[in-house]
């Protein structure tokens, strides 16, 4: 056991470190994706409830198992989940909890790095007077990396080295040093993402004349925001709306338990809990829809957006676009855009370290400086494969099976740990004990019975998708790019008659006529 635990410094820090956890990539890269890939507006009903009766339930569960846990000096899942069930085969479905996190964490730390390489390319005017066309390539060289010509030789993998570099350093100083950085990075992000907000809000068709005179800001919102219902009967869309909520709330990974094994007994999980959810969901559904989506759409239409959204938006068109509005607010919107993009990356990326770190620390008495200088390590050792083979796809293996299915095995499991092992007695208490508002009884029923109900639903649905991706590693989960930059951008392996889109969201009334 430990020596003396380390501690949250104050209320406000935990709760931006949770937020800044949960606040990621995945707001502003996947969110767009999966909205705009699922019909738009068809998936954001599927997306509210799934947050409502899935999101919240495991935020209570896991805020609540990891306080428990912590209460006997274990801050990792597999001696956490120990402490709930007796059995000792939570102790290694808890390693899950451990080993997904540095696998995602490798590539994640991968998009991390492109943001920190595109703030500078902002600054030093890389992109000033480029065409699209020069933009979209030099990310493709960029991630070319035995060939890039960016400019400085091997950039991708020295930029990949030094995000990690700056991650460990932050993590060997424990929570002080991962609350500052939430502190300071989280107003930032808000900051920056308001500004670029109202852009997108307001550039209605002005500015856009010469490039494609139809394309209209507002297309893009109201592809988003105008329900669809005739695709609530679409398990696909259910099925991508569940896979954002996980990924996007933290839950399935371990994190927020390692986080929140750090409170004390008596400190309040529930409110803490719906505070950090709430404030990812308007970061990712207020902020996250109103940059990328609208401002895309703004100059080069709708269709353009449901065919590019992901990476192929954020990074190959977004600098080019910037520089509609002249030299140096151009300079302004990048390093805005990149360094939101950047604050939330990395406040998430840090919450991946803790696990190993914790765990470490329990069971080993390792320094906080072993402990992350060993994860930096692991991090590198399983991301270089994904720098390196970017093209490949190998990228998107390791977000299917780490960032996407292992966090609904995982989820399913705790909640059955939960509700029906530990048991739901018990577990209500927990998750009012300390709390600082009262939760409607109801929602203990629903994490009795509907949150592991839809779990165990989306588990049973998807695995035939995990036998195609086995069988045909050509079959792509979508999750942060489109079929269109899949294919022009990574290498065939078999046969492309998998990728079949299963919601066409052009077929749902928006079609541009023009083009
Ligand atoms: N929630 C983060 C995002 O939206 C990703 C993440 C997943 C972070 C799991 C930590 C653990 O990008
Ligand atoms: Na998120």
């Amino acid at each position: 056991m430990s020596t003396k635990a380390d501690s949250w410094g104050s209320r406000v820090g935990l709760i931006l470190a949770m937020a800044g956890n949960a606040v990621g990539l995945g707001n502003f890269l996947r969110f767009p994706v999966q909205a705009v890939q699922n019909g738009g507006g068809a998936f954001i009903i599927p997306y509210l409830i799934c947050f409502l009766v899935m999101g919240i339930p495991l935020l209570f569960i896991e805020w609540s198992t990891g306080r428990y846990g912590g209460k006997f000096g274990n801050h990792s899942t597999p001696y956490i989940l120990n402490t709930m069930g007796k059995s000792r085969v939570w102790k290694y479905i808890g390693v899950f909890g451990i080993f997904t996190n540095i696998a995602v964490a490798a590539y994640y730390c991968y998009i991390e790095s492109w943001t920190m390489s595109y703030v500078y390319h902002s600054i030093v005017g890389t992109f000033k007077d480029m065409s699209q066309a020069d933009v979209a390539g030099f990310f493709n060289s960029y991630v070319d990396v035995a060939h890039s010509t960016t400019g400085i030789p091997y950039e991708a993998v020295i930029f990949y080295i030094v995000c990690l570099l700056l991650n460990t350093y932050i993590l060997s100083k424990g929570l002080s040093g991962i609350e500052k950085v939430a502190k300071i990075g989280m107003p930032l992000l808000i900051t920056f993402g308001v500004i670029l907000a109202i852009r997108g809000l307001t550039l209605g068709t002005s500015g856009a004349s010469d490039i494609f005179p139809e394309a209209n800001a507002w297309d893009g919102l109201n592809f988003l925001w105008t329900p669809q219902f005739d695709s609530l009967s679409n398990p696909k869309v259910w099925l991508a709306a569940a896979g954002q909520i996980f990924f996007t709330l933290s839950v399935g990974m371990g994190t927020i338990h390692c986080y929140a094994a750090y409170l004390k007994e008596k400190d309040d999980v529930a409110l803490n809990a719906v505070s950090a959810g709430f404030m990812n969901e308007f970061v990712e559904v207020v902020l996250g829809s109103l940059i990328v989506v609208p401002i895309a759409a703004g100059y080069l239409g709708l269709d353009w957006v449901i065919q590019n959204a992901g990476f192929g938006m954020a990074f190959q068109t977004m600098p080019y676009l910037f520089q509609q509005w002249g030299d140096v607010l151009s300079i302004f919107a990048g390093v805005f855009w990149f360094g939101l993009l950047f604050f939330a990356g990395i406040t998430s990326s840090l919450a991946m370290g803790t696990p190993w770190m914790g765990f470490m620390r329990d069971e080993f008495n390792w320094s906080k400086n072993k402990g992350a200088w060993s994860f930096g390590a692991l991090a590198l050792t399983m991301g270089l494969p994904t720098v390196i083979f970017y093209n490949q796809g190998l990228f998107d293996q390791y977000d299917y099976w780490a960032g996407t299915v292992s966090l609904v095995v995982f989820a399913f499991l705790e909640t059955i740990l939960f509700s029906y092992i530990f048991g739901i007695k018990k577990g209500w208490v927990e998750i009012n004990k300390g709390a600082d508002i009262k939760l409607p009884g109801f929602y203990k029923y629903i994490i009795l019975i509907v949150t592991p109900a839809l779990l165990g639903w989306v588990l049973v649905s998807s695995i035939p998708d995990w036998v195609d991706k086995v069988k045909d590693s050509d079959t792509h989960n979508k999750e942060w790019f489109s079929d269109a930059y899949y294919a022009e951008n990574f290498e065939s392996t078999g046969t492309k008659s998998a990728i079949v889109e299963e919601v066409t969201p052009t077929e749902i009334k928006f079609t541009f006529e023009n083009e």
